[in-house]
């Protein structure tokens, strides 16, 4: 077990909601596990005014209401003593100052000797702007201490302000100080997709074109946009889900095994995927990516609110809310493989997994191909029930050779004492230790906004191309079916449609 250098976490938009859901309480956790240094302190920064000691209140408000352990409180008191705050206006050259004089003070009473991380939690227009005033006040100087920057997702809105970005915070520091937070990396199950292809001999022989039909990545979710109308709007499901998460999960699934699991020989492996993945022309997009966004309908005797009914969205909007992309990773190991994603706000349940369909037997002894339907797939779920799966056809006992389809089912749950660590506090120790495996590399971020850049473009540009309503509720348009060519095969659906409304329409 390592343990962090002393040093200080200062969070830019301290008063936000990341702040209170998720920062504060999950260092808070990796503190219960006794993995934080002796010197250390948290600085909250943001423009409202308040006192450290309202500051710790509201922090303490937090760790108890959205933390997912409920220690004595004396030990909550405790740890928010560490925790300070600083007012500034982050637009504001001079007002950084302020937080250097404040580091400084805080140096001396917590011996963190000038090692600081600046976590980006704030509206990604500020991106540019902190690391270049931190840059000029000297504040990413590593000849006393480290500095590193964490900068939260979404990293640019596409390729030009993905690409502008990196050369901005470039200029002020290295891409060793720079841990790009994807959340889907630091889950444990999807770690684990490296585990279970890298630490097994027997899935990585068949784990190619020969032996392999298509692969399939679905994030569900059953929630909306949770008021946030006004960020979703301009992101929509491509952006917000598909561009990061997904095809980062596509990098481990579909990766080549690195020289060691060293952070930069990961992530050439990651990038060189990206690379490979046979771009989709304006022209091909009608044909390769469906998207949908929900209309109201009823559940369980509910009324659902549809996408343009929520709180910060245009009566009118075309923003998706469902996206399924069909594409191929054009080298050695993958030609000819297709892969599907998707991912979509109120479908009929959360579940995020990776579905390996073998290919079938060349030829059918025992049964038919409808009677093997479901068999033959490895499904490595995120979440919820994390775990693996596989499928395949078994002898049903008695007289002739009916063949049935089994589940060989390891649920994470069944390890007992097994603690899953969130997946923000395994990315914050990552980066207080300074692995920055799991994050992120600027060359990966833009290699993934070339792929979706020319799908946004062909949206916004060809009007012809349809955008599809989809009852609350259900998988999303049925229209995503036809991106499967083969009319035996369909996407995986871990539960049925919740809603019958069954007013699918073109919006
Ligand atoms: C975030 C998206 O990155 O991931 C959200 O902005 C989404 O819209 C969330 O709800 C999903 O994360 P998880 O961990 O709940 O699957």
């Amino acid at each position: 077990m390592i343990i962090p250098d002393n040093h200080i976490l200062v969070i830019f938009g301290a008063s936000g909601d990341l702040t209170k859901r998720k920062l504060i309480p999950e260092v808070f956790n990796l503190k219960l596990q006794n993995l934080l240094p002796k010197g250390f302190a948290i600085l909250g920064v943001s423009r409202t005014e308040i006192s450290d000691e309202d500051f710790r209140q509201e922090m303490k408000s937090a760790i108890k209401k959205f933390g997912n352990n409920k220690p004595d409180e004396s030990i909550i008191d405790e740890f928010v003593k560490s925790i300070y705050y600083t007012s500034i206006n982050t637009k504001e050259f001079d007002d950084y100052k302020k937080i250097k004089d404040r580091l400084i003070q805080l140096d001396k009473i917590h011996n963190s000797n000038e090692n600081y991380i600046f976590y980006l939690s704030t509206p990604p227009s500020l991106y540019g702007i902190i690391p270049r005033n931190l840059g000029k006040h000297g504040l990413n100087d590593q000849s006393v201490g480290w500095k590193k920057l964490i900068v939260e997702k979404p990293f640019g809105y596409n390729l030009k302000s993905a690409v502008e970005l990196n050369k901005i915070i470039k200029e002020y520091f290295l891409e060793d100080q720079i841990y790009r937070i994807d959340h889907y990396l630091g889950k444990e199950t999807v770690q684990n997709v490296l585990v279970t292809r890298f630490a097994n001999g027997i899935f990585e022989p068949l784990w190619n074109r020969n032996y392999i039909h298509h692969i399939e990545v679905t994030s569900a979710e059953s929630i909306g946009v949770e008021g946030r109308g006004g960020y979703y709007e301009g992101s929509g499901a491509l952006r917000d889900m598909i561009q990061n998460h997904l095809l980062q999960l596509v990098g481990l699934v579909a990766m080549e095994a690195p020289s060691s699991f060293d952070s930069n020989a990961v992530r050439n492996e990651t990038l060189k995927v990206f690379e490979s993945l046979r771009p989709i022309n304006k022209e091909n997009v009608a044909e390769q990516v469906i998207r949908g966004q929900y209309i109201s309908s009823k559940i369980k005797g509910e009324e659902i609110k549809g996408y343009r009914e929520e709180e910060g969205v245009n009566p009118e909007s075309k923003t998706e809310t469902f996206a399924a992309v069909k594409f191929y990773i054009d080298n050695w190991r993958w030609g000819g493989v297709p892969f599907y994603i998707r991912s979509g706000k109120r479908l009929p349940t959360r579940v995020s997994e990776i579905v390996v369909h073998f290919k079938e037997t060349p030829h059918y002894l025992f049964a038919k191909r409808n009677q093997m339907e479901g068999c033959n797939q490895l499904v490595i779920r995120i979440q919820p029930d994390e775990g693996i799966l596989l499928k395949f056809g078994m002898k049903v006992p008695g007289a002739g050779f009916k063949v049935q389809n089994v589940n060989m089912d390891f649920h994470y749950s069944d390890l007992s004492n097994a603690y899953i660590p969130t997946a923000y506090e395994r990315l914050i120790l990552d980066c207080m230790i300074g692995d920055s495996t799991l994050y992120a590399r600027g060359d990966a971020v833009e290699a993934a906004w070339k792929f979706i850049d020319p799908i946004l473009q062909a949206w916004e540009e060809d009007k012809s191309i349809k955008i599809f309503g989809y009852p609350a509720g259900t998988w999303g348009p049925e229209k995503a079916d036809d991106l499967i060519e083969e009319g035996y095969i369909t996407w995986r659906y871990p539960c049925k449609n919740l809603s019958d409304d069954g007013n699918y329409c073109e919006l």
